[in-house]
């Protein structure tokens, strides 16, 4: 077991910069995601780690030892890969001890190692079977059981349960977390989907093509995003972003977007902002149908079960709000907002003030 330190990590494919002064740290047994969107170099960063690509610049640290310049093998990570890259040929037992016998262990333990992860990971019934014969969550277990035998110091995951049905995800999230919790290894795990990182992860790495946006524990990114990229790209539904300017009256700092009028004055430090143009950031969550400053028309009304979804036609555009699982209006019906709470992110330039 080790942490792992990258230090100002670069990446070009030709004259394609993909990677941009990469730097974070992963203690000792942390679960540490990185998110992103489609194509912003997540893949890039795992393999980087493996040792399967060479970066241009920066440093990699597992442990107290830099691996930059050492093989695949020396590093002694084990990378589960989105597409499981089962042998097709080798029943489940086989292909769990592969890297085992080209270790050269002995046949006892090579058993002992694979019974013991077949275990943990609840496939003992199917040691005899091949891969085709597996669904994809058993699937993905064995390939997960193969990094295990192995015992490394750091496990890489890249997006692993992105070919599952939701409900097989949802139950394999909980598998991953109790797996993480009983073998304490290291973690650093690729996925784009906001949810899988807030739930699994003791820190999130949030990238932007190529560029580390935030870094924090799940809450701290919901609570105090840096700037609007991790404000839109944390939490579901969206954030409601409104583009205004920041005025006074009297003693009292207002946001005002046409005849939108919200009372700022439990914020401070917002003097040097005023008559400039800023963005309100309100999580949807924030927002209760009650007397208050959002007038507007419910578009959609959408009953989930445990709450209520409400998208609302304004002048200030569409504003989404949460409701109880009682609501009883419906579409087209005149509505009014009110923020449950004071807290309401704002931005200037797109950075978080
Ligand atoms: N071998 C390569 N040659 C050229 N460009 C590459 C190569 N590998 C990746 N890229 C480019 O680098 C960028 C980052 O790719 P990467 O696979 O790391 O993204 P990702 O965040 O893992 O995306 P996804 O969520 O779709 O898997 C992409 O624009 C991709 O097209
Ligand atoms: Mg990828």
């Amino acid at each position: 077991m080790a942490g792992l330190k990258i230090t100002t990590l670069k990446k070009s494919f030709g004259r394609n910069t993909i990677l941009q002064n990469i730097s974070f740290e992963v203690s000792d047994g942390e679960f540490c995601i990185l998110l992103g969107p489609s194509g912003c170099g997540k893949t890039t960063i795992l393999r980087i780690i493996a040792g399967l690509d060479q970066c241009d610049k920066g440093e990699i640290f597992i442990g107290d030892r830099e691996v930059s310049n050492l093989t695949p093998k020396e590093r002694d990570v084990a990378m589960v890969f989105q597409n499981y890259a089962l042998y097709p040929h080798m029943n489940v037992y086989e292909n769990m001890a592969f890297s085992l016998k080209i270790k050269k262990l002995s046949k006892t333990k090579i058993d002992k190692k694979v019974r013991k992860a077949a275990k943990l990971l609840d496939i003992e019934d199917l040691l005899d079977r091949k891969p085709r014969e597996l669904s994809g969550g058993q699937r993905q277990r064995v390939a997960i059981g193969r990094a295990i035998v192995r015992n490394p110091r750091i496990f890489l995951f890249d997006e692993p349960l992105s070919n599952l049905d939701a409900r097989l995800r949802s139950t394999m999230r909980v598998e991953l977390a109790r797996l993480h919790q009983k073998l304490g290894t290291t973690m650093v795990y690729v996925t784009h989907d906001q949810v899988e990182a807030m739930t699994l992860g003791d820190k999130i790495v949030l990238l932007d093509k190529g560029v580390i946006q935030q870094i924090g524990p799940p809450q701290k990114l919901y609570k105090s995003p840096s700037n609007l990229f991790v404000a839109t790209f944390i939490g579901g539904p969206q954030i409601n972003l409104i583009e205004g300017v920041l005025d006074a009256d009297k003693n009292k700092f207002l946001f005002r977007a046409g005849s939108l009028i919200i009372d700022l004055s439990s914020r401070s430090g917002l003097k040097k902002y005023l008559g400039l143009k800023v963005t309100i950031g309100i999580r949807p969550e924030s927002l209760m149908p009650a007397d208050g400053p959002f007038l507007g028309s419910l578009e959609v009304v959408e009953h989930i079960g445990s709450e209520t979804i409400l998208y609302v036609k304004t002048v200030n555009g569409r504003i989404i709000a949460k409701a109880s699982p009682i609501f009883q209006r419906k579409t087209g019906d005149k509505i009014s907002l009110a923020l449950r709470t004071p807290d309401v992110h704002l931005f200037y330039k797109g950075i978080r003030i």
